[in-house]
């Protein structure tokens, strides 16, 4: 009984003892995770899009977009998409983007955590959105539509594998 007693005795003090060697790597790591979506900055996620191959993604819209969309105004210039790919629970894949600009999408990429301002073009990114063009380009904006109307996040399957983009009335939650 006095042994048991004295074990709880010492926890108190040994707990503390053992986290403290790898306190600067939690830390660290944190810090890591909170700043792999500093892309995130100024934006609001309006949908996420999974696959069957266990792949989805969170799509993300600037503020004022958003605003200019609650107002019933329609995509304009200076709007921009992010998209983050997931490829499992927590993993990030990548980090696509598009802005508007004269009337049209400019496709890049970021890495996990740079803001807007470090975008790379992709042109050929383009290709495959053009399947899109009923919808300005963008496959989601009925889901960013909806969005703007409800404030609710919208959540779909799409069931292609990848890329491959799905029938239109997948994409329709309006
Ligand atoms: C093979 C077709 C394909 C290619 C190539 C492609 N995309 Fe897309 N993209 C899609 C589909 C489909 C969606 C809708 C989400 C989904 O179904 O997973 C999408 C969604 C997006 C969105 C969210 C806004 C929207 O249009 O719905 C962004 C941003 C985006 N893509 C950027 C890019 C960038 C940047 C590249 C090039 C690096 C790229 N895409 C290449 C098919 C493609």
């Amino acid at each position: 009984m006095s042994m048991s007693r004295d074990k709880t005795q010492t926890m108190p003090s040994t707990l503390p003892k053992r986290i403290a060697p790898i306190l600067p790597w939690l830390i660290l790591a944190a810090s890591a995770a909170l700043a792999d979506t500093d892309h995130r900055d100024g934006f609001m996620r309006y949908a996420r899009v999974d696959r069957p191959d266990g792949s989805f993604r969170k799509l993300f819209i600037d503020e004022k977009t958003l605003g200019a969309l609650r107002l019933g105004q329609a995509v304009s210039d200076g709007a921009s998409i992010i998209m983050e790919s997931y490829s499992g629970p927590d993993e990030v894949r990548s980090v696509f983007a598009k802005k508007r600009k004269n009337g049209r999408w400019q496709y890049g990429s970021l890495n996990p955590g740079e803001p807007l301002t470090a975008f790379r073009p992709r042109p050929q990114c383009s290709g495959c959105h053009v399947a899109a063009n009923d919808s300005d380009g963008v496959f989601t904006l009925s889901m960013l539509q909806r969005f703007a109307e409800t404030g609710e996040p919208q959540e779909i399957r799409c069931p292609r594998v990848g890329r491959i983009p799905c029938d239109r009335s997948v994409y329709d939650t309006r």
